[in-house]
């Protein structure tokens, strides 16, 4: 088990980006979110693909994008050429477990790690044919779309069930939480053995961001 931390751009100060990333380096984060939002998967839209072309390499950070977009399949390759590092999708996105397979060999063949997310009403049983072969599993603690919402705690029953079967199988795959996360809400998904967690609006706009940082661990 890894206590990795993933601070989310989305409640970034986006008027100074460059110096929130440089904020988050500097605490120690060994990860850096990035939320796409289509409009479609979910209501609102976030960052511009240009941003994240324009900061990805700004940095010693994973990029780890989060897209939360209706079509992965022509989005998760683009955003590697725009410098993410691992690209997360949603298994409610494609159509079946071989489509997502799909995606994630053309994400591999690219030499970018590949995740796939739920969201709070998807059970575990709808990612578990892919534990062996993702890089990464995300437990979405709040409907995906925006940040700032209440943790969802049904989040710990599926990290504890993913734990276990990763555990069991030695499968190569981390595990991440997004959503609501606090010094609280963090120490819970610890302890169900999470991996890495994901806060926006706990780390960004506070003046202790890297005090923060530390309590996340
Ligand atoms: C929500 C996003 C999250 C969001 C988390 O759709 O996926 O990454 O930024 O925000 P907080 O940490 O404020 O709940
Ligand atoms: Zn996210």
């Amino acid at each position: 088990m890894k206590n990795y931390v993933s601070p989310s751009l989305l409640a970034a100060d986006k008027a100074r980006l460059g110096e929130e990333i440089k904020l988050a380096e500097k605490a120690g984060a060994e990860y850096i979110h990035w939320d796409i939002m289509d409009g479609k998967f979910v209501p609102n839209v976030s960052f511009e693909t240009k941003t994240v072309k324009e900061f990805a390499k700004t940095h010693k950070m994973v990029n780890d994008v989060h897209i939360m977009v209706a079509d992965p399949e022509v989005e998760a390759p683009f955003f590697v050429t725009c410098g993410a590092d691992l690209v997360t999708f949603h298994i409610e996105a494609v159509k079946s477990v071989k489509e997502a397979e799909k995606i994630i060999d053309k994400l591999h063949s690219l030499n970018c790690k590949a995740g796939i997310s739920i969201k709070p009403n998807t059970g575990v049983d709808a990612v578990v044919p892919l534990l062996g072969k993702v890089d990464l599993v995300l437990v979405m603690s709040v409907e995906p779309g925006k940040g700032g919402q209440k943790f969802m705690p049904n989040a710990l029953d599926k990290i504890r069930e993913l734990r276990k079967i990763i555990d069991k199988n030695r499968f190569n795959c981390l595990i991440e939480v997004d959503g609501g996360i606090n010094d609280e809400t963090g120490k819970l998904c610890r302890e169900a053995g999470v991996d890495i967690l994901v806060a926006g609006s706990y780390l960004f706009g506070h003046d202790d961001f890297l005090e923060r940082v530390k309590l996340l661990r």
